[in-house]
């Protein structure tokens, strides 16, 4: 790897909170960082994520990459099933780093998602496309007990079952659980699927460095070895040795902390690049469920770009000045495509003839960054040298140790979820779950 490396650049938020105000929170942001390392922070028993890229050992890799592999010559489709962190790293990953056709084409197996919500007609028609053809499963649930993940499974288990016979079925099935708890361990057991542990440890939501991540990332053909490499060095090039004015992570986290208590209580992550989408959700779900608590918390939002500037857009330019803006840019894209020369020039694009479409983009999000910044929105910028397999691991390991910093700044336990069950409850209850039933609504 060469010596490039993802870049933050915080110059567009001096206008809202000065160098000076930022610097002042180096203290700060080093204590939180300290307290991620030692242990003695809010939430400490769910610290497991912060050292994973330096711990994973090669023979987990390597299990992780013979199953994949086993799965990619038994099937033209991967179902993985699970919500919320069981599924939203991987996606996030495969979209990332996929052709944007692959789906399209002939590329083996295609991964399709279930479990992640609860609708009807997608469960019927992932069932009628499923029909015929040869596919498999990874079924992941933490707490092997999420009604949602669970419905989809049961269903999909019947109709692998009934199309390729019990014991092919067993072969084509991996679960990703708990190492002793919940149903989802016992299932596995009962039945003899492979199966790989969730550290108790690794919360959902910091897990994509984990074989929840990892299993379909490389089903889907991508190199969990050099994305693991990336988030190596960012684990590196964030930790507690790492001084204030050289650690991204720490930066980043007070400059969002810094604009929120101004007023700014909206952070909109931004891409110039489809591919990003995904990111920008499991990003929103990592701060999102982190720091949104106690009556506090910046809301995450995203919008990919320029596709969103005709709509959000003009929000962003003119609405409430409440939200600053994270942007995720790539400096050298993949292909090469320049905008031809076209005699007629009808559509009058000939003074670009001979640039790349790239170059437009990136005049697109210079033009949008004066704009929105002139308009009383700051900017944050995230640069990736190139869109691949170990930027990837360095951008989602940066998120999490600057989420990590970010929550103990904001004085929240970033590690916990107790506002997600009050919804559960209540279905229960209307489900007539047993052991609800004396639950009022
Ligand atoms: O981050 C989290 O903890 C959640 O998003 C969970 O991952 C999600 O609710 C799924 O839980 P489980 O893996 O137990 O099915």
């Amino acid at each position: 790897m060469d010596n490039k490396q993802i870049t933050l650049n915080i110059d567009k938020v001096f206008n809202f909170v000065s160098g000076e105000q930022i610097f002042s929170q180096a203290n700060r942001a080093q204590e939180a960082n300290f307290r991620l390392e030692n242990g003695n922070g809010k939430g400490n028993d769910f610290l497991g994520w912060l050292h994973l890229p330096s711990s994973i050992d090669n023979s987990t890799i390597y299990d992780i990459q013979k199953t994949a592999d086993l799965l990619r010559s038994k099937c033209e489709i991967v179902v993985v099933i699970g919500i919320g962190g069981s599924y939203l790293g991987a996606k996030a990953v495969i979209e990332a780093l996929s052709g944007a056709f692959d789906s399209l084409a002939e590329n083996r197996p295609l991964i399709v998602y279930a479990g992640h919500n609860i609708g009807e007609d997608y469960l019927y028609e992932l069932s009628t496309f499923l029909a015929g053809k040869s596919f498999g499963i990874i079924n992941i649930s933490k707490s092997g007990t999420t009604t949602e993940p669970a419905l989809a499974f049961r269903i999909l288990k019947k109709q692998l079952e009934e199309a390729v016979g019990k014991e092919d079925a067993r072969n084509r099935i991996v679960a990703i659980t708990d190492a002793a708890r919940g149903a989802l361990r016992t299932l596995a057991g009962k039945e003899g699927y492979k199966t790989f542990v969730i550290p108790d440890n690794v919360g959902g939501r910091f897990s994509v460095l984990t074989p929840v991540g990892l299993l379909p990332i490389a089903v889907a053909g991508i190199d969990i070895k050099s994305f693991i490499d990336g988030a190596v060095f960012m684990e590196k090039a964030t930790g507690k040795d790492i001084a204030f004015e050289n650690n991204p992570a720490a930066i980043y986290a007070v400059t969002r902390n810094l604009l929120y208590q101004q007023g700014k209580k909206t952070e909109i992550l931004a891409n110039f690049n489809p591919k990003f989408h995904y990111v920008s959700e499991w990003w929103k779900q990592l701060y999102g469920e982190s720091e949104g608590k106690e009556h506090k918390g910046i809301f995450p939002a995203s919008v990919d770009f320029t596709t969103d500037l005709h709509s959000m857009g003009q929000w962003i330019q003119e609405g409430e000045r409440t939200v600053f803006e994270t942007v995720i840019s790539v400096a050298n894209p993949k292909y090469h495509v320049e905008v031809p020369k076209d005699e007629e020039d009808l559509d009058g694009l000939n003074y670009l003839s001979g640039k790349r479409v790239d170059y437009v983009n990136k005049m697109a999000e210079l033009g949008t960054q004066i704009a929105h910044v002139d308009g009383g929105v700051p900017n944050i910028r995230i640069e990736l040298p190139e869109l691949n397999e170990y930027y990837v691991g360095a951008l989602l390991y940066f998120f999490e140790r600057a989420c990590g910093i970010s929550g103990y700044i904001l004085d929240v336990n970033p590690f916990d979820q107790p506002g997600v069950e009050a919804y559960k409850k209540n279905m229960f209850a209307l489900l007539k779950k047993p052991g609800y039933e004396n639950i009022k609504i």
